[in-house]
């Protein structure tokens, strides 16, 4: 049963991209299960630097099969961009990529009614991409979406859009005082990649089913981390999908049974982009010196990421959440200028501390963290590819590490490349 879901243990950008392209030289397929192109996943190798939306990052091995599954919403726009950019860069995948005719998909009236959402003063700003995913989700739940197989009858997708249009409209008239868009106009629009997203489209349920049966390798590739989960992450500052490692099994009708691995991938410190509760979050010096050696600005919208030490409270949260049995370290590198590390335990909030995830984010918000110290190394790491060559302290601070979680690290991230790794364990 080789079948291995790939799951950030953070707010994301934790590496996911660079890791499941590294584990993809030994996967048949690699399949997106939830989020849209809020997600941006970077690769690089040939000295290239590729930022992946909602392709699966298995699509530069050639002999790789990628699926969008059914959890995933897609903005067509974005879709057919995104093949394009591959197509110009020489990329085949013509026959290696499938998505499902059970995913929704992303209007432009989502992205309107999410800007008007985030700019209301009454309600919270979440400080989200801005790519319509959160209200293609809202759509999905009450039952009123498009999925990717409407577009099969050219006529019925514009008897169900115009039907949904109509009560969109008045939505964003009364509530926003905001004009919808001429609704001919954007069918004749979304009907522009009819052909692109039948080309593509597929039972992926059976196809994967079938490939389970096969004994093929299959990695399951989450987008954003396990703390922006809609039910288990700081809600409500989270995405609209399920990104733990249960959304797996939704997002591409994967059976539990049948999942024989997790792997968590997760910073040597934690970022954050957008609003909400980030308890070991630095605002000062150390904070921007994390960003910058981090390159720490967002892969999809290039705001900067929020940074500050590693919180040890959630990665133990997203390893017992999750079932993760072998976990990845990236960016130790990004630590190579500090002095001191600091690594947090506990929350400590009104004389109490907590060392499990509170539901509560005002004791996220309000808490002080509590922390222990690791020696900096103050040497250049990046590149280094065994764990001999790492300077004690270093090690110090990776074996501390795996103390506080109670679990080792298969993989070690030293730089972007696909060699600038330290592989410890196999997972196929
Ligand atoms: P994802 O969303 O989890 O795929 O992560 P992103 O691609 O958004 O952000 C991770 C960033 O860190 C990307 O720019 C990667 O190229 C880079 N990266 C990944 N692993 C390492 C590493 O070990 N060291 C350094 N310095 N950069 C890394
Ligand atoms: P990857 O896959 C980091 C954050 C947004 C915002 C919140 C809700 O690259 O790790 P949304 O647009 O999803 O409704 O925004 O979630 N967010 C991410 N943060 N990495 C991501 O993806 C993210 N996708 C969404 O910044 O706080
Ligand atoms: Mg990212």
């Amino acid at each position: 049963m080789p079948v291995a879901v790939v799951v950030g243990m953070q707010w994301g950008d934790e590496g996911k991209g660079k890791i499941i392209d590294l584990l993809t030289e030994k996967a048949d397929i690699v399949a997106r299960y939830q989020g849209g192109h809020n997600a941006g996943h970077t690769i690089c190798f040939d000295d290239r630097e590729i930022i992946l939306h909602l392709i699966p990052s298995g699509i530069f091995r050639k002999d790789t099969f990628c699926v969008i599954g059914n959890g995933v919403v897609i903005d067509p726009a974005a879709l057919a961009d995104e093949i394009r950019r591959l197509e110009e860069m020489g990329i085949d995948f013509e026959n290696r990529l499938m998505l499902s005719d059970r995913a929704n998909i992303i209007l432009p009236y989502h992205n309107l009614s999410e800007q008007e959402s985030e700019n209301s003063a009454t309600r919270r700003k979440i400080g989200t991409t801005g790519r319509g995913v959160g209200p293609s989700y809202v759509d999905k739940i009450a039952r009123v979406g498009l999925r990717i197989g409407d577009f099969s009858d050219a006529d019925a997708l514009r008897e169900k859009l115009e039907a949904n249009c109509r009560e969109k409209k008045l939505l964003l008239k009364n509530v926003y005082n905001k004009e919808f868009p001429d609704i001919q106009a954007l069918t004749d629009e979304l009907l522009q990649y009819r052909e692109i997203l039948l080309k593509y489209m597929g039972d992926t349920h059976a196809f994967l089913r079938k490939k389970i049966a096969e004994q093929k390798n299959i990695l399951c590739e989450g987008a954003q981390g396990t703390m922006l989960d809609v039910d288990h992450g700081t809600y409500p500052f989270v995405t609209s999908s399920n990104a733990s490692a249960g959304g797996a099994c939704t997002g591409l009708g994967i059976p539990p049974t049948r999942i024989s691995r997790v792997v968590g991938v997760v910073k040597a410190y934690t970022t954050r982009v957008g609003e909400g509760p980030f308890p070991t979050e630095l605002t000062c010096g150390s904070g921007d010196q994390l960003r910058t050696d981090g390159q720490e600005f967002g892969s999809t919208t290039g705001r900067p990421r929020r940074c500050g030490w590693f919180d040890a409270v959630v990665a133990k949260y997203a390893i017992g959440l999750n079932g993760i049995d072998s976990m990845i370290l990236t960016k130790i590198d990004v630590l190579d200028q500090f002095d001191t590390i600091r690594v947090c335990t506990g929350y400590r909030h009104r004389g109490k501390v907590y060392d499990e995830m509170p539901a509560d984010i005002g004791i996220l918000e309000n808490c002080q963290p509590v922390y222990t110290e690791f020696k900096g190394w103050k040497q250049k790491t990046v590149g280094i590819d065994s764990l001999n060559d790492f300077p004690d302290n270093a090690k110090r601070y990776i074996h501390g590490l795996e103390d506080l979680l109670g679990a080792g690290f298969m993989i070690v991230s030293t730089g972007p490349g696909r060699n600038q790794t330290i592989r410890l364990q196999e997972i196929f």
